[in-house]
């Protein structure tokens, strides 16, 4: 593999206040020293500025509040910055919530999108000699594909499939992504990843929702008999095929990302609920009587499971991190961020956001 250590000159991260766009954003300030670093986030429910202290005041990192549904804006940043990079993060994300409101996701999802890809095509298309290298990095998911049966995994040749809303918009938003690369020449490339887990994840998704109402002895709902099957992959993991990506993945390439975490939800639950009963000292297993079945989600997709063989051999990637390890780290964050948790629990970290940010 060639160097990871040549510099992108400025980078234009969209939603880098959320949950992986954080824990991206950790990783690559203080590495990227000399690279301007330009986060662009409209700061929903899920956009978490507290999640950002620690890097927030580094010389090589700005703020921007804004919407990439808003073209004018994206086009003003693009004429301002110049971005060599893109790595596209912005989106709704939350399946139960596409639900409810699919057309919030078809907005930010497809519509912010193709705004991001407009403004980059434009700016790439009129560049200087230093944009030879540009990049635009889309970071979509495995949920694009649908659902698999008991065997089986998803291969960069498999067929879209989407059956939620959100894996439509994103689905939706990988075409846009696609059709900018085959009509303008635009260097993307595409990374389909699994379900992540790690730092800083809000708690509406399972497992942080399951370590909060663990550590609360509330009860957890798990949908039907918790016999639906996940492939999960630590954030820092996720974090490092981005970065091999950006570096090293070639224009117009689609990269799956995984790291053969698969495991039922139930199964999934009873480790991780024996961890966090090791971590507070319980009784071994006495959570596991927190689990409650509930409704099914409506289309609820029953598995799935990541083929990653493209991303280990073309771009020599590896997970770091056991499904145990992770889950035990991602506990003991949880126990020992209890400020970040309880701000996210009581709504505080919105207030903080509107003291700063009025239309939030
Ligand atoms: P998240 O919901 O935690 O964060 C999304 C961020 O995007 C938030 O900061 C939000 O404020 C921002 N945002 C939303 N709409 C916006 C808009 N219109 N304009 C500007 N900013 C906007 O999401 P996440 O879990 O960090 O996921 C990030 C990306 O990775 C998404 O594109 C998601 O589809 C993809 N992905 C997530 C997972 C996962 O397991 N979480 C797995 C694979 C791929
Ligand atoms: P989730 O974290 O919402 O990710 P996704 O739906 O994108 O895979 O859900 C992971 C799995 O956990 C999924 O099969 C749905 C299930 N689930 C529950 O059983 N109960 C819950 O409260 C939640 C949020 C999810």
């Amino acid at each position: 593999m060639s160097s990871i250590l040549h510099q992108p000159l400025r980078i234009l991260v969209t939603g880098g206040a959320g949950f992986i766009g954080a824990n991206f954003l950790h990783r690559i300030v203080p590495q990227l020293s000399d690279t301007v670093i330009v986060n662009l986030d409209k700061l929903t429910y899920a956009g978490n500025l507290q999640s950002l202290q620690a890097i927030e005041k580094a010389p090589n990192y700005r703020f921007i509040y804004g919407d990439i549904c808003d073209l004018d804006l994206v086009q003003k940043l693009f004429a301002e910055y110049q971005f060599t990079t893109v790595v596209h993060f912005a989106a709704e994300s939350h399946v139960d919530r596409s639900i409810q409101s699919p057309i919030d996701f078809a907005r930010s999802n497809v519509i912010g999108t193709a705004s991001i890809l407009q403004a980059a095509k434009d700016s790439w298309m009129h560049a200087s000699s230093d944009m030879q290298e540009f990049r635009f990095v889309h970071v979509s998911t495995d949920e694009v594909f649908g659902a698999l049966g008991p065997t089986g995994r998803f291969s960069p040749d498999t067929s879209y499939a989407p059956r939620s809303p959100y894996a439509a918009s994103k689905a939706s938003a990988d075409h846009f992504v696609r059709a900018y690369a085959e009509t303008y020449g635009l260097p993307v490339v595409i990374s389909n990843c699994s379900n992540n887990y790690g730092p800083y994840q809000f708690p509406e998704k399972l497992i942080p929702l399951a370590i909060v109402r663990a550590m609360n002895l509330d009860l957890i709902p798990v949908y039907s008999k918790g016999e639906n099957v996940r492939d999960w992959l630590h954030v820092d993991d996720h974090c490092e095929a981005l970065m091999r990506m950006l570096h090293n993945g070639l224009a117009g390439e689609t990269y799956l990302v995984g790291g053969s975490g698969e495991c039922s939800n139930l199964e999934l639950l009873r480790l991780l609920l024996t961890i966090v009963d090791e971590e507070l000292g319980r009784t071994p297993e006495s959570s596991w009587k927190l689990i409650k079945f509930v409704k099914d989600r409506p289309g609820h997709d029953f598995r799935y499971a990541i083929d990653a063989s493209k991303l280990v051999t073309e771009l020599g990637w590896a997970p770091n991190h056991t499904l145990e390890e992770g889950l035990r780290a991602t506990v003991r964050w949880y126990l020992s961020n209890q400020p970040w948790l309880q701000s996210v629990m009581d709504e505080s970290y919105r207030t903080y956001l509107k003291t700063q940010y009025e239309a939030v």
